[in-house]
């Protein structure tokens, strides 16, 4: 965190006017002194001209010194704005693993998700930055469910209409949440869209294709196959090669087939990506 140590204070600008000042009237007496009493020097030349020089040097080294501290102070600023931003992502994380922990079957499930999507967003070659908006998206992907009722959410049986209503608020709402922290638009835009469809048929806008943002289409890859690949109070989980076959069967309509196919390479090649702990 930023320390206002001491010496971390600057030399004020009055300070250093008044030795620019002292400077000008220096040279302005002695040229003054010139002009009266041409034969004989008031003060010397070489002592003035020593005078001036370390009062400008001395200015010089605390310009350097005051441009040194202020850029220190620059990059304390930053970390603490970076300290504080993650300090209250883990806080909203904290919120969202606590509520799926109440529920045993949702239990682990944004973790779940944010390995898969941040695995699949190395596969497409995502850049480090992008990396982190998608971790942060899929660990708050599901924010929008607090509040919702225990009785929908885990309800065992078919949803009613009207509780389906209620649930396709929850990408808007997480967005709602999170409207104060500014840094997290990114991630806002990735969550919103997370139940979006490759065909245009899903929430909250309908949207479809390339029109989705990249990072909501690698959520929903990964969403779909956590569900499937967890159990239910309803049903135990599905067996592994009916869930690759419903990931291809729901390629191109559900979910964006291009990031299917990508994640069906991985799953080959990172058993891993299938344990549920
Ligand atoms: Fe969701």
């Amino acid at each position: 965190m930023l320390e206002l140590r001491k010496e971390n204070f600057f030399i004020s600008n009055t300070f250093k006017i008044s030795l620019v000042g002292i400077i000008f009237f220096l040279t302005f007496f002695h040229l003054y002194s010139l002009y009266i009493y041409p034969r004989h020097e008031v003060i010397s030349q070489e002592i003035l001209l020593g005078v001036v020089l370390t009062l400008l040097g001395y200015l010089w080294i605390q310009e350097l010194r005051d441009r040194y501290r202020l850029q220190e102070i620059a990059q304390t600023l930053v970390r603490a704005r970076q300290e504080l931003e993650r300090a209250e992502v883990n806080a909203i994380t904290t919120l969202v693993l606590s509520e799926e922990a109440k529920d045993p079957y949702m239990r682990g499930h944004s973790k779940r998700v944010t390995r898969c999507a941040m695995e699949i967003a190395k596969e497409v070659g995502l850049d480090e930055d992008e990396l982190k908006v998608i971790e942060r998206a899929g660990l708050l992907h599901d924010l929008g469910k607090i509040g919702i009722s225990d009785t929908i959410l885990h309800k065992p049986d078919k949803l009613t209409p009207d509780e389906w209503i209620i649930i396709k608020k929850h990408p808007r709402r997480a967005v709602e949440i999170l409207e104060p922290l500014s840094f997290l638009d990114k991630e806002k835009d990735l969550i919103c869209h997370h139940h979006e469809r490759f065909d245009g048929k899903g929430y909250p806008d309908g949207i479809k294709g390339e029109a989705i943002p990249l990072g909501s289409r690698i959520l929903s890859v990964a969403d779909s196959f956590d569900a499937m690949n967890s159990e239910r109070a309803y049903r135990k989980p599905i067996p592994e090669e009916k869930i690759v076959q419903e990931l291809k069967d729901v390629s191109g309509s559900q979910l964006d087939p291009a990031i299917v196919n990508n994640f069906l390479e991985l799953l080959k090649r990172k058993p891993s990506l299938w344990e549920r702990t």
